[in-house]
C-alpha cells in the first residue's frame, strides 16, 4: 500500500491502477471511497461514481424528478437510486443484481480528476471495513485497510465528513434511504413530500442498524458523566466529570460537528475509556444525518 498526496502524477497513476483492476482509495467531499470493489456482504450494492449527469444517463433512467435533483445537487453529496438501463454495461455485481442502481457525481476536485482520467465509472463504497466508521482522513484508510489497497490518494480531511444522502427515485414516491449533507428540507423543497428514513432502511440492503460502530459502547443525549467515559461535546456548555472531552462544535455549528464526527469517534475509541458519551444534537438540517449515524453507532451490534 502507498499513501501519496493527490498531485496530478499520483492521480494519473491511480487511474492506471483502476483501469488494471486494482483497488484505489480516494477523497470525496463526503468520506474517502474505495474504488472498484471490497470484501463485504454480496447483498450490499455499491454506489457508482460518475463525473456528471451526462455519464450517468448512459446506465440509469432519469425521469423529470431525477433530472431536477441531479441538476440542483450534482456534483455534490447526493446519491440517486434509479432504474437501471437495460443496455447497461456495468457489472451486475456492482448492484448485486438489483434492477436499480445507486449513482452519484462527487464534487471533490480529486474525485472529479480521477473519474475523468480513468474514463470509466468507479464503483466505490466508503473505504472502511464493513460495519465500521467511514474514513474522513487518508490515515484512517491506511490504518484499516493497509495492504488490501494498492494506492491511497491523500487530500487531507474530507470537507463534509458524513456519507452522501441516498434518495430512492426508482418508485412512485421518493424515499430518503440515508440522510446526509443534502438535507430532507432541501429535497422536500425541490420534490415535495418524501418518505422519511426508517421506512427505507429495509430497502437499502446494506444499511444494518449497527453500521458506523466504534468498538466502545456509545451513549446518546448525555447530560451526566459515568465513570471513565469520554465525551463528545456540542454547544458552549459541557457537563463536568468526563475522562476526556472533544468538542464536535463549541459554537453549535452542525456543519462543523458533521466534519468532526467520525474522526473524533475514532480518536476516543480507546480501551482506556469505558464508553463514549455524546451530548444532544438538534434534529434538523444536517443534525438529522449526524443523529442517524450516532443512533447506528449506539445500536446493538448485528455483525
Ligand atoms: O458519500 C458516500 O456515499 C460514500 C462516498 C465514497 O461516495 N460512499 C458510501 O458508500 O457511503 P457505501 O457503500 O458505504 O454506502 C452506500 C449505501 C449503502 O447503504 C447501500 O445499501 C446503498 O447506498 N445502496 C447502494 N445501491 C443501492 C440500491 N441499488 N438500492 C438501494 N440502496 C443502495
Ligand atoms: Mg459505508
Amino acid at each position: 500500500m502507498t499513501l501519496v498526496p493527490a498531485a496530478p502524477e499520483a492521480i494519473a497513476r491511480a487511474a492506471a491502477l483502476l483501469r488494471a483492476g486494482r483497488l484505489v482509495a480516494f477523497p470525496t467531499e463526503t468520506v474517502y471511497g474505495l474504488g472498484r470493489a471490497k470484501g463485504r456482504p454480496r447483498f450490499n450494492p455499491l454506489i457508482v461514481h460518475v463525473p456528471g449527469l451526462a455519464e450517468a444517463e448512459a446506465f440509469a433512467v432519469f425521469d423529470d424528478r431525477a433530472r431536477r435533483a441531479a441538476t440542483a445537487f450534482w456534483p455534490g453529496p447526493l446519491t440517486l437510486v434509479l432504474p437501471r438501463r437495460g443496455e447497461s454495461r456495468l457489472s451486475l455485481l456492482a448492484s448485486a443484481g438489483l434492477d436499480t442502481v445507486a449513482i452519484r457525481a462527487p464534487a471533490h476536485s480529486v474525485a472529479q480528476a480521477l473519474l475523468r482520467e480513468t474514463g470509466r465509472p468507479i464503483a466505490a463504497p466508503s473505504a472502511n471495513r464493513s460495519g465500521r466508521v467511514s474514513p474522513t482522513e487518508a490515515e484512517h484508510v491506511a490504518d484499516e485497510l493497509g495492504d488490501d489497497v494498492a494506492l491511497i490518494l491523500d487530500d487531507g480531511p474530507t470537507p463534509l465528513g458524513l456519507e452522501s444522502t441516498v434518495l430512492d427515485l426508482s418508485g412512485e414516491a421518493p424515499a430518503l434511504l440515508r440522510p446526509g449533507a443534502v438535507t430532507l428540507e432541501q429535497l422536500t423543497g425541490l420534490l415535495g413530500p418524501i418518505a422519511a428514513p426508517g421506512s427505507g432502511v429495509a430497502k437499502s440492503p446494506g444499511m444494518l442498524a449497527s453500521h458506523y460502530a466504534p468498538s466502545l459502547p456509545i451513549r446518546l443525549d448525555v447530560i451526566d458523566a459515568r465513570p471513565g467515559e469520554a465525551l463528545l461535546a456540542y454547544g458552549p456548555d459541557a457537563p463536568p466529570g468526563f475522562a476526556e472531552m472533544l468538542w464536535l462544535s463549541r459554537s453549535g455549528d452542525l456543519a462543523e460537528a458533521a466534519a468532526n464526527l467520525f474522526a473524533m469517534l475514532r480518536r476516543l475509541d480507546q480501551p482506556s475509556f469505558s464508553g463514549i458519551a455524546v451530548m444532544p444534537i438538534p434534529e434538523h438540517g444536517l443534525g438529522r444525518a449526524i443523529n442517524d449515524r450516532l443512533r447506528r453507532a449506539a445500536a446493538p451490534r448485528e455483525y
